[in-house]
């Protein structure tokens, strides 16, 4: 049967998502949500989209879609989420899933008592390169994983408009940025709880009122520490975008570029071993979001929980507010 599929928002990350979708076997993008008409047109005629909303209430009150992929700013991620969950109808919902942790709790319960499925768009846990590293580190050819080392900047650019108003998006490039590479981190640890957050996070490189620098460590239950950069105008970042490493006891492992270097028994010589796989492109990257629609469209079919779901993104929400609550008093945050 046909899996109908509404999308809200009608910006940058709405049409990839909407590119994913139209690559699946029996998916329609059946409707389409946005507060300004034309932009909302445009958007319905590019993707052959039949129905159009000024708001996710009209949408529900129509019904007939399965899912809503909700691609707006951070202050709408919630209420929409919500509404279309509670109506039983299945969310994906961009990062950072929601303003704070409060926000976030609520669409938990809302997904729990509907049965209807929630599932961040946590989108490097689908990345070829990121699930190799991870197939690498978890088959313990790394050894013990003691420290990671992970980054998500913009160099010499960051958004403007919504992004870098805190009553919109909730906080800056700690919000928008870092949570990707703390989703990464953790993926790649095997999806550990975190224990104590300590962050400097400020605002060095425009005048707006949310951060555009941070700095982050985050201890883990199973041991492993993670160190985490994120930024909007950045000067320089070490190579693409985002990277992240990791420091085994019996070797060192990274993506972007992806391989891994293991000593031998008496260190005096080093394997390095390719992922073999192609070096990607600075995003937006197609492959990894399309692989992130599929999983939501098999999880729905299947009826299973996606990976990563709202508590996953619960637990990134969790860590960002303890980061912007360290950088405020200086302390370590126990979590
Ligand atoms: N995973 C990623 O790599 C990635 C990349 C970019 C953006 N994002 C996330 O996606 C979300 C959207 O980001 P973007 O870059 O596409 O932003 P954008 O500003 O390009 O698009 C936001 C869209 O929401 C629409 N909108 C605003 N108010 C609305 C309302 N009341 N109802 C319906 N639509 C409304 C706007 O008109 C616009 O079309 C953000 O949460 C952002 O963090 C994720």
């Amino acid at each position: 049967m046909t899996l109908k599929i509404a999308i809200a928002g009608t910006g940058l990350i709405t049409r990839v998502h909407a590119r994913g979708a139209q690559k699946i076997p029996d998916v329609a993008l059946e409707a389409v949500v946005n507060h300004r008409p034309e932009s909302m047109a445009t958007f319905a005629a590019e993707f052959q989209v039949p129905r159009q909303y000024a708001n996710v209430t009209d949408l529900l009150e129509d019904g007939n879609v399965d899912a809503l992929v909700v691609c707006t700013p951070n202050y709408l991620h919630a209420p929409q989420s919500i509404a279309a969950l509670e109506a039983g109808v299945h969310v994906m919902v961009e990062k950072p899933m929601a303003m704070n942790t409060t926000e976030a709790q609520a669409m938990l319960s809302a997904s729990k008592k509907s049965g209807a499925l929630l599932m961040v768009a946590q989108c490097w846990r689908f990345s070829p390169e990121v699930r190799w590293l991870r197939d690498q580190a978890a088959g313990g050819r790394l050894g013990s994983i003691i420290r990671t080392k992970g980054y998500c900047s913009h160099v010499n650019r960051g958004p403007g408009g919504w992004f870098t108003q805190q009553e919109l998006a909730g906080g800056g490039a700690t919000a928008d940025m870092a949570i990707h590479a703390l989703d990464t981190a953790r993926f790649l640890l095997g999806d550990p709880q975190p224990v104590s957050v300590y962050a400097r996070i400020g605002t060095y490189y425009n005048d707006f009122d949310v951060d555009d620098t941070s700095v982050i460590i985050v201890n883990w239950d199973q041991g492993t520490t993670s160190y985490i950069e994120a930024g909007w105008w950045q000067p320089h970042s070490d190579e693409a975008q985002a990277a992240a490493q990791l420091y085994g006891t019996a070797g060192f492992g990274r993506v972007f570029p992806s391989y891994l270097e293991i000593p031998d028994a008496d260190k005096s010589e080093v394997q390095c071993i390719d992922s073999g796989l192609p070096p990607v492109d600075e995003p937006p990257q197609r492959e990894r979001f399309n692989a992130q629609m599929a999983h939501f469209v098999t999880c729905i079919r299947e009826g299973r929980q996606p990976s990563p779901d709202g508590a996953d993104g619960w637990l990134n929400m969790r860590v960002i507010e303890a980061a912007y609550r360290s950088a405020e008093t200086g302390q370590v945050i126990s979590l």
